[in-house]
């Protein structure tokens, strides 16, 4: 057999998962609707990072979401703890083990963009790599980046958003930074002129892995806030967390709906 980068627990049953799902920052609860679950510790789990910033659980859950196995994945590792953008990707390899061949990520953002509300979710169209670190450094993998996030289910998961959601679902460019600092009001600008609409500190490394490995990559923002100087409020992560919580139910109704229909096309 194949030296595989993971093991998993004896006890790991059968599963087949078609999706994977990565949940950000306060998004956790998401994992409640599920059916069907069964739930690994990332530290059960040989060759994983382990998280450890609040709000980030660490736990893999596999389970049925509108009769359709996924695998969620609730906590990721970031840069800003030290870990390379390759560690930070560690979970869309561990898919590839699984044969997924989807991936959703989600995450945390601040909204660069003042047109856009907190509380609302953003597709995101393609991103700026700001913290300048790739998961594939150490293996010359010259990707194509012309369409990361997979046109197609965009315009899916728009059609499904319009259908099912009364509020917004807005679509944009997402800047990943290191952080794990806020930004000043002069970066908040500066992400602006670069053509940013939100920014974060997580998810480009994993759809950069994703795609090197030819997965689909849908990526999903949680505006939990303005960015820095653009509402005269500072910023902090408790609030983050907490604007999160009360967003997942509606991400939960739109991959509901959603997920079925990803899996067909
Ligand atoms: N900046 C960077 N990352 C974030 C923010 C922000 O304003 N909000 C949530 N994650």
């Amino acid at each position: 057999m194949a030296n595989l980068e993971f093991s998993l627990p004896e006890n790991f049953g059968e599963h087949d998962p078609k999706i994977g799902l990565v949940l950000g920052s306060g998004l956790g609860d998401f994992v409640d609707a599920l059916t069907d679950t069964q739930q690994i510790a990332y530290t059960d789990i040989s060759g994983l990072p382990k998280s450890g910033v609040e709000g980030h659980a660490g736990q893999l859950h596999l389970g049925k979401l509108g009769g359709v196995e996924i695998a969620v994945a609730q906590g990721r590792v970031h840069v800003y703890e030290g870990w390379s953008a390759r560690d930070t990707a560690a979970m869309i390899r561990l898919f590839d083990q699984l044969g997924i061949k989807t991936v959703i990520l989600t995450n945390a953002a601040g909204i660069v963009n003042a047109n856009f509300k907190p509380g609302r979710w953003m597709l995101i169209s393609d991103h700026l790599n700001l913290a300048r670190e790739s998961p594939l450094t150490g293996s010359p993998t010259f990707i194509d980046q012309t369409e990361v996030y997979s046109r197609e289910l965009r315009e899916m998961l728009r059609t499904e958003a319009a259908e099912i959601s009364s509020s917004h679902l807005f679509e944009g460019v997402y800047a990943w930074v290191n952080g794990p600092e806020y930004e000043t009001p002069a970066e908040v600008r500066m992400l602006r002129s670069l053509g940013a609409d939100a920014v974060g500190m997580s998810t480009v490394p994993e759809a950069i892995q994703a795609r090197a490995l030819r997965m689909r990559v849908v990526g999903l923002s949680c505006l939990t806030n303005y960015g820095a100087g653009l509402s005269g409020q500072p910023l902090n992560h408790a609030e983050v967390v907490e604007v999160g919580k009360h967003a997942a139910g509606e991400l939960f109704t739109l991959l509901e709906s959603a997920v079925p229909a990803m899996v067909e096309i």
